[in-house]
């Protein structure tokens, strides 16, 4: 007999096929329909849990659960698989809750609408995030916090203003996330590389950068690093603080999507250093939306004020709305109920992938393996170049990243691909998986019978 949740899952999905159950209806309460079925309300919870897993509905606190948009309904199976796009899953975002949120702060922050509010960042938010970041063992003051409209805003301003050490040379682990590359290619800021692999950096490598190269600053991404997936393990993190110490280095820390960490016990580089040698950067992006623009960043107390001038410089200030709405959604708990979701949905497509790249991928094809992320990234054999493996794919509808433009010229990789899984469907996957090891089985046997002058395939 098969269990009484997966007959109701059928129905609904009956229902959602007849249209008798349409975009944005309200599905009946756990109760009224355990009552229905005489069946236990956990029986009813377990369908709706499975039917929120596939993005057939999304649940809303206090409200109850609701059938996804249209636009959410992807019922083409030959839709665009996508391992590309690193925004958020879409289908996990709380937009409904969000708008709640952002009709309060209309009218609670409506006198920063009608001003340029503090350059700071709104005071009521700066409390909120330096209570959230203790979760990740960030603990700061909010007059040590400053709200930028994202992290790209930050990185770009800390690589134009002067540091208190007095340094000029910016360092960058290779590769590393492309918007920053662009960023002091544009300021045109001296900038030196250091290899990053699965396994980690040279600490020697770095030792002898950090002493004789003049570093302002060393920008690192020390968890799900983007693009290779990699994390640090804390006795490296204190490792580089140390360094940074003794060569009077500042690091500016990266950290993205630390909130996915299901490692309770690994440290930011911040906490090896909570006073000022470590500035702290906290992206609401990928976790919460892009569109908001706000990102956090922690400062040394002696940098604020030459900060905000740089900040002051570029924009004022980052929008007030976005700073308010979020304001009240992290004082209201929703934003900890949302993370909580969106851990379990990362985490497990992070490990579908990996398993499929671990029952498909061919032998000599290398990569990571982050427990949990957006990225993981596939190191291609021989002389096969991601740029081929993007054209062959893309035909199939399947996108996938060459992450050759996140390398700086001289450590430049052609045979990096970065797979995203932020926004690609569970039961997808391994279909992507598959053709993209067929395409590399084809290009590798290609490339065995050509002779060498015909090496490039396009
Ligand atoms: C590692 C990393 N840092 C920073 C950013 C920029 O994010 P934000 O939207 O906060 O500017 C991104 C965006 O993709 C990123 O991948």
């Amino acid at each position: 007999m098969r269990p009484k949740y997966i007959e109701i899952m059928e129905e609904i999905k009956q229902r959602l096929a007849s249209k008798s159950l349409v975009a944005g209806s309200r599905l009946p309460s756990v109760r009224q329909l355990s009552d229905h079925l005489s069946c236990s309300k956990n029986t009813v919870i377990k369908a709706y849990e499975e039917l929120e897993k596939e993005h057939l509905i999304y649940s809303v606190p206090k409200s109850g659960y609701f059938v996804v948009n249209e636009w959410q309904l992807e019922t083409d199976e030959s839709a665009v698989i996508d391992f590309l796009s690193a925004g958020p899953d879409r289908n996990v975002m709380p937009y409904i809750e969000f708008q709640h949120c952002m009709n309060k702060a209309i009218e609670q922050y409506k006198e920063e609408l009608f001003t340029y509010s503090d350059q700071q960042g709104l005071y009521s938010l700066r409390v909120q995030v330096a209570r959230y970041l203790q979760n990740l063992q960030v603990f700061t003051v909010p007059e040590r916090v400053v709200v930028v409209s994202g992290s790209q805003q930050a990185l770009h301003l800390l690589a134009s203003m002067p540091f208190p050490n007095g340094k000029n040379n910016i360092l960058i682990e290779q590769p590393t996330y492309f918007g920053f590359i662009e960023s002091l290619k544009l300021q045109q800021a001296t900038t030196f590389g250091i290899e990053l692999s699965m396994k980690g950096i040279d600490l020697e490598r770095l030792e002898y950068i950090f002493r004789n190269n003049d570093i302002k600053f060393f920008y690192i991404i020390p968890r799900f690093h983007n693009p290779l997936g990699h994390c640090y393990t804390n006795s490296e993190k204190k490792k580089i603080v140390e360094l940074a110490e003794k060569y009077d280095v500042y690091i500016v820390e990266d950290d993205f999507l630390g909130d996915l960490d299901t490692d309770t016990k690994s440290d930011p580089l911040f906490s090896f250093a909570p006073s000022g040698r470590v500035i702290y950067i906290k992206s609401f992006s990928k976790i919460f939306l892009p569109g908001l623009r706000i990102a956090t960043i922690v400062l040394p107390s002696l940098m604020v004020s030459n900060f905000l001038r740089y900040k002051f410089s570029a924009d004022f200030n980052s929008p007030a709305l976005s700073q308010g709405a979020l304001e009240i959604y992290l004082k209201s708990g929703m934003f900890t109920s949302h993370l909580k979701k969106i851990k379990e949905v990362y985490y497990t497509k992070m490990h579908i992938l990996q398993e499929a790249c671990e029952c498909l991928l061919p032998s000599d094809t290398y990569f990571s393996k982050p427990p949990s992320g957006f990225y993981l990234s596939v190191s291609l054999p021989g002389n096969v170049t991601a740029k081929q493996i993007v054209h062959l794919l893309n035909e199939k509808n399947i996108l996938v990243d060459d992450a050759s433009r996140m390398f700086l010229p001289e450590y430049k990789k052609e045979n990096l691909l970065r797979l995203s899984i932020s926004q690609v469907k569970e039961h997808q996957i391994r279909q992507g998986v598959e053709e993209l090891a067929k395409c590399i089985a084809m290009l590798s046997s290609r490339r065995n019978y050509i002779k060498p002058r015909n090496l490039l395939l396009f």
